[in-house]
């Protein structure tokens, strides 16, 4: 159905109805002036053109209107945030109640952490996966030491087989079964960062929620990358960012989600301040926190409204496309991806599994960890952005906003070429 050739890629973003998105992205040049190959979306996604616009009028408003910018204009800052609930739900399939948009990624962790990991004597553990990024698992382990548990006993680390790159499903499922009753939080990424597997997120809530744990999943690299329905999939939380496949900028807030069923759950611990407070009252000034309802509930400070003004200009572009459309895209492109992958033959391994319903944008690429890094180097000085980590794995990501098939090929020949050069030592050619 695919074909290695150049003419081939061509015809497929000749065939393509999202080709178009691509000028709406800025997409950085090298210093002869042609674009990157830039398959980097996994770590920051481009700009939109229109983020420029979205914030210079917010330095507008500023210079023009001083605090009244607040409460006046075309886009008052107070609720500024507030107004993309709508996409946002959209986004990752959720009531606008259940989501809100605020600090960043580990913050939200920690703060939803506090809420719905409560620990007893009986049920403390944590599940997570191997692979969980380092920033979660910092924020797990001292979430254990601070309830008093020792995280060397409270972790339980989902591993693949020996010989395996990604995890089994049915071993997921058995370890929640296993582990169920003394188990608090099953706390997993819904696409893992690194070997880039999506996991089952609905069936893995529902049997974890069968064993009386809490779920929690960070959708860092799932969110603006595959559709989600987490409302339906009824996790208790989620956590993201929005500076990867959202393409919100860099550090741009995060988002958060909590589940309808914990909308007036006022009584769950957390840490609190003004801008969760309810609404009707928030500018009263009582001494008593009376949060909010749903996700906003767990908002703490004034939401920054210029990066916000960013993320909104992104969001934008996700309305208009549609999930659906990206998705249908992303398969394609990654598909063609791995077709090119599989006609180079050997010399490094794909560690993301097969199936599209088990995968993303990324494929994790496997690369000999003597010369690895030497094949990184390589693609690089041939104008090629993706990411390296460590020992031995290049993350590609096609972006269907603005990666185009020709990329794809490109990509996959300059590749070739750092592959057989063996000691790549990172010279163009
Ligand atoms: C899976 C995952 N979790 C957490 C983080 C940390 O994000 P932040 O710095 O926004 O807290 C990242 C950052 O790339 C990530 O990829």
């Amino acid at each position: 159905m695919y074909e290695n050739t150049l003419e081939f890629a061509r015809r497929l973003d000749g065939d393509d109805p999202l080709s178009a998105c691509r000028d709406l992205f800025s997409i950085p040049n090298t210093a002869d002036g042609s674009p990157w190959i830039y398959l980097c979306g996994n770590s920051l996604g481009l700009q939109p053109k229109s983020a420029r616009n979205a914030i210079n009028s917010v330095l507008d408003d500023w210079a023009e209107k001083g605090v009244e910018g607040y409460f006046s204009g075309s886009q008052p800052w107070v609720d500024f945030a507030d107004r993309l609930k709508p996409s946002l739900a959209g986004l990752v399939g959720a009531d606008p109640l259940e989501v809100t948009l605020m600090n960043t990624l580990t913050v939200n962790l920690n703060l939803l952490l506090v809420s719905f990991y409560r620990p007893t004597q009986e049920r403390f553990k944590i599940i997570i996966e191997e692979h969980t990024f380092p920033s979660d698992q910092y924020a797990i382990r001292q979430q254990i030491a601070f309830h008093g548990f020792d995280p060397s006993d409270a972790l339980v680390v989902l591993t693949a087989r020996d010989g395996e790159e990604s995890l089994r499903h049915e071993d997921i499922l058995e370890t929640i079964e296993r582990e169920g009753t003394s188990t608090a939080l099953v706390m997993m990424g819904g696409l893992n960062y690194y070997t880039g597997q999506l996991f089952d997120m609905s069936t893995i809530t529902e049997k974890a929620h069968e064993q009386g744990c809490v779920v929690g999943f960070d959708l860092a690299h799932a969110v603006g990358n595959v559709p989600l329905s987490l409302h339906e999939w009824n996790p208790d939380f989620a956590v993201w960012c929005h500076y990867k496949y959202v393409n919100g900028g860099p550090a741009a807030p995060g988002g958060a989600f909590v589940h309808s069923r914990h909308a007036r759950s006022f009584d769950l611990p957390r840490f609190s301040g003004w801008w969760g407070h309810n609404r009707d009252t928030r500018f009263k000034w009582v001494d008593d926190f009376e949060p909010e309802q749903g996700a906003a509930g767990w908002q703490m400070t004034n939401a920054p409204v210029l990066s916000t003004a960013a993320v909104k200009a992104s969001l934008d572009i996700f309305d208009e496309v549609g999930m659906e459309a990206i998705r249908a895209k992303s398969e394609k492109l990654t598909g063609y991806l791995r077709y090119l992958l599989s006609e180079i033959g050997g010399g490094f391994e794909i560690m993301t599994p097969d199936s599209a319903q088990e995968h993303g944008a990324q494929l994790s690429l496997r690369v000999g960890s003597e010369n690895g890094r030497g094949v990184f180097d390589f693609l690089k000085a041939n104008n090629v952005i993706c990411d390296w980590r460590n020992p031995n794995c290049i993350r590609a990501s096609p972006a269907p906003l603005y990666n185009s098939f020709e990329d794809v090929y490109r990509f996959a020949g300059i590749f070739t070429r750092a592959l057989q050069k063996k000691q790549g030592s990172g010279t163009a050619v």
